[in-house]
């Protein structure tokens, strides 16, 4: 035996004397081997995590357990568990994490960081609840479109831009035209930047000493960018433009009930909770249309035939390339490739026949389902053709093989929004402006802000 093969037997058992009791509780749920002082930690090193957990799923099966130090870790992939986890059981598992992360940056109005019973009352009064909601997501189909007719035709042509800042930056107008009917100037650009910066640090950071941060340029940053959408709810409830769509003209037609400061923050709350994740779907879906030219002149042709009348919601929502097109990009490329859950704090939890101990962590990653070859055959392939009738009715978004929303009551609650932005953007660039991503380049998810995009990919337009 070598002496690197004694030292891994040595950290092996070391493991085992000195967690005895949670290995009993747990036995019997397969995983990698553990070893002592760092569990199984030291497999993620130099990997993209998303990749070792497909990796684990695939070799240990549909629920995996790991060790974070002596931490339990489960991994559920099976239908039934992430199910049992994300829609049956809400009860039984919470949100733990990243709520310490984020808490600078969204606030006491953002449902993503609460937990039951706060949860049920800050979606209620979000402004995803309000009358008219869905009419109003529509109406944003014609906006999105504009804005991205607007940001494409401002890349200079005959150059290669990054693709990933460019769909970002094209992303943030969309997002702006959407929350406050304009586009904001590049102060703010770079506020948000810097918060999300600060935000992506918090969120891998292994210990946070506090809730707050203490970084100066964050604050200051950070109080610039509420300002701009404080002035804005000051400005139109001096001037009431019956014309306006955007989402701070019908909150106030809606009669929400937020403080101004509580809208300014929902406002703001808006880019951060979706602004990174749509912009990866947009950046992969780019990338495999120019890989693959037949399927974008097919695509150029039925959206061709489909706005005849306009960009219009309904008229984007009924070209089947299209749709085909963006479940293939987010099943192959999910923006938020793992997201956690804990195990209730106060008791042991039943999950796929073990007990498990209070406030164990649960990684849920649709990744490792999407590509993994138990639920889709050729399963790191883009084939948007598998799509067909069949497949689309087995695998609606949030179902046990399909959840790149997530699943259950605590899905995202910006998905039209998001399918809408996708759409809209997506049909410009296809019709108007022949994007060009990442040619002859491999796509490398990269993690920032908990979404996973291709970095280093470059961007080159032709109108
Ligand atoms: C392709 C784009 C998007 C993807 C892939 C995505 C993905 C997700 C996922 C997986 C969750 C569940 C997280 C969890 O259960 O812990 C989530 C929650 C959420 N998303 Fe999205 N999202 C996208 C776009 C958006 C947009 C555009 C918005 C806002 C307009 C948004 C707002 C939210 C909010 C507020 C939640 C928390 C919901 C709750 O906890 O009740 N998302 N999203």
């Amino acid at each position: 035996m070598s002496l690197h093969d004694k030292l891994v037997d040595a950290a092996e058992s070391l493991f085992v004397a000195t967690h005895p009791a949670v290995l009993e509780k747990l036995k019997g749920i397969e995983g990698p081997t553990p070893t002592f002082p760092a569990g199984t930690l030291l497999d993620f090193v130099g990997k993209k995590p998303w990749d070792v957990l497909l990796g684990y799923a695939e070799t240990h099966g549909a629920m995996v357990l790991l060790w974070a130090l002596g931490d339990p870790v489960i991994v559920p992939t099976a239908p039934a568990l992430t199910e049992a986890v994300l829609v049956s059981r809400v009860g039984d598992f919470y949100k733990k994490s990243p709520v310490r992360a984020l808490t600078p940056l969204l606030t006491e109005v953002e449902p993503f960081l609460a937990n039951l019973p706060e949860w049920q009352r800050i979606v209620a009064a979000s402004l995803f609840r309000l009358p008219g909601f869905d009419a109003w997501v529509a109406a944003q189909a014609p906006v999105l479109a504009d804005s991205a007719r607007h940001a494409f035709s401002a890349l200079p042509e005959g150059q290669t831009h990054d693709a990933l800042q460019a769909v970002r930056r094209a992303a943030f107008d969309a997002f702006s035209h959407m929350a406050v009917g304009r586009a904001l100037d590049d102060d703010a650009w770079e506020r948000f930047q810097r918060m999300a910066a600060e935000g992506d640090e918090r969120m891998s950071a292994p210990v946070l000493l506090s809730e707050e941060s203490f970084d100066l340029g964050f604050r200051v940053a950070r109080s610039g960018f509420w300002r701009v959408f404080l002035d804005a709810i000051a400005d139109a409830r001096a001037h009431d433009d019956p014309a306006r769509v955007d989402a701070l003209a019908f909150a106030l037609r809606a009669g929400t009930t937020l403080s101004d400061d509580q809208l300014a923050a929902a406002l703001a709350n808006l880019y951060f909770s979706g602004l990174f994740s749509s912009s990866s779907a947009l950046l992969s879906a780019l990338y495999h249309l120019t890989e693959d030219r037949p399927l974008r002149d097919a695509l150029a042709a039925e959206l061709r035939a489909a706005v005849t009348g306009g960009f219009t919601a309904e008229a984007l929502a009924s070209v089947p390339t299209l749709e085909r097109v963006i479940r293939e990009s987010l099943r192959l490329h999910p923006p938020v490739p793992i997201y956690m859950r804990n195990s209730a704090a106060d008791r042991e939890v039943e999950l796929g026949g073990h007990l498990l101990p209070p406030d164990t962590t649960i990684y849920l990653s649709n990744y490792a389902v999407h590509r993994n070859s138990a639920y889709w055959s050729d399963p790191h392939t883009f084939l948007p053709s598998r799509w067909d009738a069949a497949t689309l009715a087995a695998n609606p978004y949030g179902s046990g093989r399909f959840w790149p929303f997530g699943r259950g009551p605590r899905a995202c609650i910006g998905q039209e929004v998001a399918l809408v932005f996708l759409r809209a953007t997506l049909a410009v660039a296809v019709l108007e402006h022949a994007l060009e991503v990442g040619k002859g380049q491999p796509y490398e998810g990269k993690a920032f802000f908990a979404c996973m995009s291709a970095e280093g990919l470059g961007l080159t337009v032709r109108t």
